[in-house]
């Protein structure tokens, strides 16, 4: 595994790898890495010839009373837990390589930031889509992987890789979860145990939305009452948002159909949590 710090070094053996007709996959990551980055990882070693795993807690998509400070950072404890995945390269710039002063150039996926996170995190998915765009012309890759739990934001990728004519195929990859259900995020950390425990909550919020739905009722806001229910037994008062909405526009409906996504996000204690799962 080799460890990379700098675009230029990057650029360079990416440019490398394509002439030598190798397929460069790509996993973007801030670290603090888990079981569902593992997950990515693997998937992305199935198809590539060479492994790019970028660890990078990028600034510009936390709000300004956001976690920046408090995210989670050890570059030893995430190579240590994909030492045995026979990643090729990690890419672990300093700021100063991403954004360096007068940096002022930013990727705006209009319509679909306007809605879910977008709406509670303004800013939040200009500063991902400009990282990601930046990622990929470091990196070169002809695949790059990203998980479904982040919902909204593999869906602005998608949008940005087809408005912009980016050569990349961007491939969804499933969530993956804790025994009790709850989808694996760096931000678990900042659970207590107790707090982790009622988190479960979430995915059986979904799952009763899910079973309300398979009942025949279609009323968005009949079944997503049946959700908050759960959340609201446990103690989850505060819920920025549980909708159901199409899964491309990412609208809220007010009738439910199949295939639709119900996207949800709350606060826990000190941690913002987020799932989602389809209809
Ligand atoms: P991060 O939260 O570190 O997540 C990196 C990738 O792992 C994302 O594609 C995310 O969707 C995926 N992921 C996180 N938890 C997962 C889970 N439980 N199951 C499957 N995949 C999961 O998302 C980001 O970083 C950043 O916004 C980034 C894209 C790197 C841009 O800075």
């Amino acid at each position: 595994m080799k460890l990379v710090k700098t675009a230029k070094e990057m650029q360079g053996m990416a440019n490398q790898s394509r002439k030598n007709g190798e397929i460069i996959c790509l996993v973007p990551t801030m670290g603090a890495l888990h079981d569902g980055h593992v997950g990515l990882i693997t998937e992305a070693k199935k198809r590539a010839d060479v492994t790019v795993v970028s660890i990078f807690i990028n600034p510009t998509q936390f709000g300004r009373n956001e976690d920046l400070n408090n995210y989670p950072m050890n570059l030893d404890t995430d190579l240590a837990k994909i030492d045995d995945l026979r990643v090729d390269v990690v890419f672990n710039p300093d700021i100063g390589e991403i954004y360096p002063e007068s940096f002022q150039t930013y990727v705006v996926v209009e319509e679909l930031q306007g809605f879910l996170c977008g709406i509670f995190r303004p800013g939040h998915f200009r500063g991902v889509a400009t990282v990601v765009l930046k990622l990929f012309n470091i990196v070169k890759p002809h695949i790059a992987l990203f998980g479904e739990k982040d919902y909204q934001q593999l869906k602005i990728i998608q949008r940005m890789v087809n408005d912009l004519n980016l050569e990349v195929e961007i491939v969804g990859f499933p969530t993956v979860r804790d025994e009790n259900g709850l989808a694996l995020s760096s931000r678990n950390a900042y659970l207590s145990a107790e707090e982790r425990i009622r988190a479960a909550s979430i995915s059986r919020a979904l799952c009763e939305i899910k079973k309300v739905f398979d009942t025949g009722i279609r009323r968005a806001n009949t079944i997503i009452e049946a959700g908050e229910k759960k959340l609201k037994d446990v103690g989850i008062e505060n819920i920025d948002y549980l909708e159901i909405c199409d899964p491309e526009t990412l609208r809220p409906k007010e009738l439910a159909e199949d295939g639709d996504l119900v996207a949800v996000a709350v606060r826990l204690g000190a941690a913002r949590l987020i799932d989602n799962t389809l209809l």
